[in-house]
């Protein structure tokens, strides 16, 4: 394996996707996990051999998509906004509206202003309804990577690359975070570009806890609800305390 930022999203993303047999034996090299856990893994994880195949590089490909927030693993390739603007309407704007203001309760592009954004959050009131691109995204490599994986709804992954630059380009510039000045929309605008939220974002940079399996009594006190936010079988909206 190489020293691409596969090794960073493939720990994060393929570890549960996996069976861990053909995960030991495909991912090694993508970093140790400390003496303590292997310790642990050789005391609780039952031995099997004979199991699964190693996995290759290209079919390991078609999992290494993800994008960090910094623009780590932005793919080559161009777009334009002219493009953008095509897909956008053909592809997006019967969800998203024409122009990024939302129909039928879709999320909007173009939502309130920071300002509003903000004091409505301090209050604990819902912002549903003025949320957007431009007050509550903090990296646009971060939105490259939900476009290119996760839209249009109906088809995720479908478009392509150069397809996915264009139409992420359009949306800033629906969004308002963009001006529209720009020529080529490649890996480099996307990472210059400043989202008005980025300040409120913040890189934690804990360590990820590993924890032991536990399968039979784990807990022996009663669970106490702090929050709960679902609401029918709707993820948004307030929060019951
Ligand atoms: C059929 C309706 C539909 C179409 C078409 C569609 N989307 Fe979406 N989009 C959604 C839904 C639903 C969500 C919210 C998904 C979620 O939260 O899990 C969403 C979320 C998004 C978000 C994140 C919004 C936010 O503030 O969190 C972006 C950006 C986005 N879509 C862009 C696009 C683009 C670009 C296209 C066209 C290539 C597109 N969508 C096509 C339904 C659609």
């Amino acid at each position: 394996m190489s020293n691409s930022p596969l090794s960073k999203s493939i720990k994060t993303l393929l570890t549960g996707l996996i069976p861990a047999v053909a995960l030991a034996s495909a991912v090694s090299c993508a970093g140790t996990s400390g003496e303590q856990d292997k310790k642990s893994e050789s005391e609780d994880t039952p031995k099997i051999t004979g199991v699964g195949t190693p996995i290759k590089e290209s079919q390991l490909a078609k999992w290494d998509i993800s994008v960090f927030f910094d623009g780590d693993n932005l793919p080559p390739g161009k777009g334009t906004l002219t493009e953008g603007e095509e897909i956008y309407q053909a592809q997006c704007a019967m969800c998203h509206g024409e122009f990024g203001e939302s129909v039928r309760g879709y999320p909007k592009m173009l939502g309130g202003s920071m300002e509003e954004y903000i004091e409505t959050a301090k209050h604990n009131e819902n912002n549903v309804a003025i949320r957007g691109i431009n007050n509550h995204w903090g990296h646009a490599p971060t939105l490259w990577d939900y476009i290119h994986r996760a839209m249009p709804f109906f088809a995720p992954q479908s478009l392509t690359v150069d397809q996915a630059y264009s139409v992420t380009g359009y949306v800033l510039y629906l969004a308002e975070v963009t001006d529209g000045s720009v020529e080529e929309i490649d890996a480099d605008f996307i990472k210059s570009v400043k989202m008005p939220a980025a300040d409120l974002y913040y890189t934690d940079t804990r360590p990820d806890v590993h924890n032991k399996r536990c399968m039979k009594d784990c807990y022996s006190g009663e669970p106490e609800i702090v929050a709960k936010q679902i609401k029918g079988n709707v993820s948004v909206g307030d929060v019951d305390k």
